[in-house]
């Protein structure tokens, strides 16, 4: 059926017209790039606009609807695209935060709601999951993916995509998804943005592909191009990523985006000459809608009616955006989203929702430091001093691309200290510092505070425009004074509890030994002080895992878990070994590191087959998690698999599994694991994907060092 209106449609469409069709401007207050060109009614009615950015709202948005639908020639509907990237209007914690919960389910869920609330204000496409794999946390963008390794990174993608469109793309509540962006972005040199991407074809395919090939599994109806260049190649002209592998090998036939002016940025990049020639360029790569650079709708008739771009460019394109809509079910009723306006209200910030970012925002948190348990703290201290500059504000709760969030809908910690203590406990606020400047005028209150109470609560970490896009660092510290402010306070002796309100994985290595208790909360969404919290206080134990390497400082950068081990790894008593003089070798925090208020003991793995004959992969792992502690707690049991010797070098281990496991003190579970042929499988120097026989060893534990290991064999037959 689609194929059948879609040709009827298309045989009555003029150039003008199917070129309108592959145009997207911005709206007003919707730019992140050079140019400022908005769209406007009087090109909807000429057919010219086929899909806007950043156009929400069910009043709005069903209004233009009725100008294309019942004023434009052929009254094609719409498409509104918008970044709902951790929620609409309930903004969840950011998704690196996401992410360290190692619970796809959750996030599935947080981008149902995200899609609930998104289509309740008339949006049709989610420029989210952002699916770039980043081992640089100087790049701003880091925390908007799910961290440093593939195999998480592809759950978290695929749960994503699967929240967001949900079972049926034509129900009034579900939207496309877009895995962004293709391919390479989050390997910009030296981690600055738009930056170029060196990456060889073994790691494209090993770690930044991965993600995006999960997507398109899960059924992604859109992806974006990405701002880089990889190999030479900007990724707005990449006909070999594009048009051979994704649309080719993948099969995958949905739309694809550039990003905010990609197409004209051929032109800088210095692959097009002028302006037609950078949109032949991306219409040939396969690139079907124009974001913000009206190339194709207004350099592209001249190149076709001239023979120098294939009318059957255009057409494969306008086809793709047809298809999107009739997926939508908008030719059926082009209004489904924006009819009801009651809906927008209703589905908004409802407190169901609210309850979803709580508890994703729970399980986000990452207990880094508790010596001496100082947490959870009692309810009943006596005094409570609450000091730094991020314990009041509400924005910083949110973080960046907050959709239509509004810092007014979000819980403070201070907010939710005052509603949980009530009498009980007396909370001394001092701010201490700012953010990010060297006035330490404030230390002086801020240790008298901290003198007077029984325990101290500081919230310390970046301005959430200090990361997303466009804001990169060079340095990995807390910025400011604020470690100097965290060092001064836990000298008064009291005990100190840091929670890191964040972007990126910071290198908090000073308050190492000083400061006994560390949460890493992360922006944790509308509910991030209630989460923060619950968790502060014992109400919810904590459960997150680092999906990030952390860095002892900037200088590791690269540093991640699956590397590969070089012919002189690290070694103590051997200089001439990779490692530094300055630092030690290792991260401040290793990938998968989280502590709970209990401790879990992780049996050794056991094998279900000690070994595999090729061809017949299925492996079964079981171990064996206790709760020793006095606490009930989840622990995310982690399994790693070594490739022990190939015919080309591999990553020291590689995640190939992870279960979040609740257990009661004393209780004890099985956890199971199955391994198939994809888990085994390596890329061989020609680049075939193959299983070799040979040993296997897998680790599990508790984080990416897990000791406990067993071995396996996989002979050939
Ligand atoms: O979706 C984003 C993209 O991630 C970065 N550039 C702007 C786009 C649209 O807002």
């Amino acid at each position: 059926a689609e194929r059948a209106f879609v040709d009827a449609l298309m045989a009555k469409m003029t150039l003008a017209e199917k070129l309108g069709q592959l145009n997207q401007p911005p709206a007003v207050g919707n730019n992140t790039g050079p140019a400022a060109m908005t769209g406007s009614e009087d090109q909807v009615r000429r057919g010219e606009i086929g899909s806007w950015l950043g156009t929400n709202g069910a009043e709005l948005t069903c209004r233009l609807q009725r100008i294309a639908v019942e004023e434009s020639r052929l009254g094609i509907p719409l498409l509104y695209a918008y970044d709902v990237i951790h929620g609409m209007r309930t903004v969840f914690p950011v998704p690196l935060g996401e992410a360290s919960s190692f619970d796809p389910d959750e996030a599935r869920n947080a981008a149902r709601v995200a899609a609930v609330e998104a289509t309740a204000h008339g949006v049709h496409w989610t420029y989210a999951p952002m699916a770039d794999i980043s081992r640089d946390p100087r790049w701003g963008r880091v925390v908007e993916g799910a961290g440093e390794d593939p195999f998480l990174g592809s759950a978290f993608a695929a749960a994503r995509v699967q929240g967001f469109q949900g079972e049926d793309l034509a129900a009034p509540d579900t939207l496309l998804a877009t895995a962004k962006h293709f391919v390479g972005y989050g390997a910009a040199e030296g981690g600055r943005d738009y930056n170029i991407a060196e990456i060889p074809e073994r790691t494209l395919h090993e770690v930044y592909l991965p993600p995006f090939k999960a997507a398109v599994d899960a059924g992604a109806q859109s992806i974006m191009a990405a701002f880089n260049e990889v190999a030479g190649v900007p990724m707005h002209a990449h006909k070999p990523l594009i048009q051979d592998l994704l649309r080719g090998q993948w099969g995958w036939d949905g739309l694809l985006v550039s990003d905010y002016t990609g197409v004209l940025e051929l032109v800088e990049h210095g692959v097009a000459a002028d302006r037609e020639a950078a949109g032949r360029l991306g219409l040939a790569a396969g690139v079907d809608v124009d974001m913000v650079s009206n190339i194709y709708l207004e350099d592209m008739p001249a190149a076709v009616a001239a023979g120098r771009v294939p009318m059957a460019e255009v057409d494969a394109s306008v086809r793709r955006v047809l298809n999107a809509k009739f997926r939508l079910g908008l030719f059926e009723d082009p209004y489904r989203y924006c009819k009801d306006p009651a809906r927008q209200a209703a589905m908004t910030l409802t407190p169901e929702h609210r309850a979803a970012a709580r508890r994703m925002a729970q399980k986000s948190m990452v207990l880094l430091e508790n010596e001496g348990d100082v947490l959870p703290l009692s309810k009943s201290l006596g005094t409570l001093a609450v000091i730094g500059p991020l314990a009041d504000e509400p924005w910083a709760m949110l973080g960046n691309w907050v959709g239509i969030g509004r810092p007014e809908d979000a819980v403070t910690p201070l907010d939710a200290l005052r509603a949980s203590v009530g009498d009980r406990t007396k909370l001394l606020v001092a701010r201490g510092a700012a953010i990010n400047d060297e006035d330490t005028s404030g230390f002086d209150d801020a240790v008298r505070a901290a003198r007077r109470a029984d325990a101290v609560v500081m919230f310390l970490g970046e301005h959430p425009e200090m990361s997303a896009e466009a804001n990169n660092r060079t340095s990995l510290d807390l910025p400011g004074v604020q470690e100097q402010l965290a060092l001064a306070v836990a000298a008064t002796g009291k005990p100190v509890v840091v929670v890191l309100l964040n972007g990126r994985p910071l290198s908090t290595g000073a308050l190492q030994g000083k400061v006994p208790a560390v949460l890493e909360a992360w922006f944790p969404g509308v509910e991030g002080g209630n989460a923060i919290v619950d968790v502060l206080f014992g109400d919810v134990a904590p459960s997150g895992k680092l999906p990030v390497t952390v860095p002892r400082n900037v200088g590791q950068v690269p540093i991640y878990h699956a590397h590969r081990n070089t012919g002189r790894p690290p070694a103590k008593d051997n200089k001439y070994t990779s490692k530094y003089i300055d630092v030690p070798w290792t991260p401040l925090y290793p990938f998968g590191h989280g502590l709970s208020y209990t401790t879990f003991r992780h049996g050794a793995p056991r094998v279900a087959s000690a070994t595999l004959a090729a061809g017949d992969y299925a492996q079964e792992v079981s171990v064996e998690v206790t709760n020793t502690g006095s606490r009930a707690g989840t622990e995310v049991v982690q399994l790693y698999l070594r490739d022990d010797t190939a015919s080309v070098t591999r990553p020291v281990r590689e995640l190939r599994g992870f279960q979040r496991v609740e257990l009661q003190p004393g209780e004890s579970k099985t956890v199971r694991f199955t391994l198939g042929e994809d888990d085994l499988a390596l890329y061989d120097a020609q680049m075939r994907r193959v299983v070799e026989p040979g040993t296997f060893t897998v680790f599990t534990g508790g984080d990416s060092l897990a000791a406990q290991s067993a071995t396996f064999e996989v002979v050939a037959r």
